[in-house]
């Protein structure tokens, strides 16, 4: 399972990619929002430095104003996949764009039909929001499981990219599931190497290792 990081914020980026924990980057107007930099400016720096898809996101809400952004996000870098959301405009932009063989991620999905329309429009990448399911009562995981399902039947291509994750348990079960992808907040990324007995053991090698250990 690819995991990218679902942030804008470049040290973050470059702090999880030192650990090799970064196969890709996904950002999306709030993320930019939140990283409070030029837009352009700042997916300039991350596509230096990530060979990974990079998502950029559009904000237009037709098709011809979605390939017009396109072009631009694509002289961003060598690695920009289009984002677009779920919507009949989003779609005509995926046929297009995968018709040029330019990357895309569909956004924004919460059913497994949104999921199948995308895969037919031929979507590089399907991301079903999760966290924010589960913020309504929905299990979001059952979701993944019925898109995987359906993707499988069919032999799609479209890679399942699990989103608006929000604790590890999402990551687990995302595995379990067979996700292809799962993009994770910088702090969530964190909390998966937490184990209070990992803690205890170091501490206990370090106090024991004093020993023997020379100077
Ligand atoms: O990748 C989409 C993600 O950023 C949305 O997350 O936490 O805003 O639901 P959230």
């Amino acid at each position: 399972m690819k995991f990218f990081i679902d942030t804008a914020d470049v040290s973050a980026i470059r702090k999880a990619n030192e650990m090799g924990l970064v196969d890709g980057v996904t950002t999306n107007p709030t993320l930019i929002k939140k990283a409070g930099r030029d837009h352009e400016e700042t997916i300039r720096e991350i596509s230096s430095f990530i060979t990974g898809p990079i998502s950029v996101e559009t904000l237009s809400l037709t098709a011809e104003g979605m390939l017009k952004e396109a072009d631009e996000y694509l002289k961003w870098g060598n690695n920009i996949v289009i984002k677009v959301v779920m919507t009949p405009e989003g779609m005509k932009a995926v046929k297009e764009l995968s018709k040029r063989g330019i990357k895309t991620n569909v956004t924004l999905c919460f059913t497994a039909m949104q999921a199948l329309i995308a895969a037919k429009a031929g979507a590089t990448y399907i991301s079903p929001f999760v966290g924010r399911l589960d913020d309504i009562s929905q299990y979001g995981m059952d979701l993944i499981r019925q898109i995987r399902g359906i993707y499988d039947n069919y032999e799609f291509e479209t890679e399942v990219l699990v989103a608006s994750v929000r604790h590890p348990i999402h990551i687990l079960e995302a595995a379990e599931i067979g996700a292809d992808v799962v993009t994770v907040p910088p702090s969530t990324l964190m909390q998966l190497f937490n184990h209070p007995l990992t803690d205890s053991g170091i501490k206990a090698f370090l106090e024991d290792a004093k020993a023997f250990a020379k100077g």
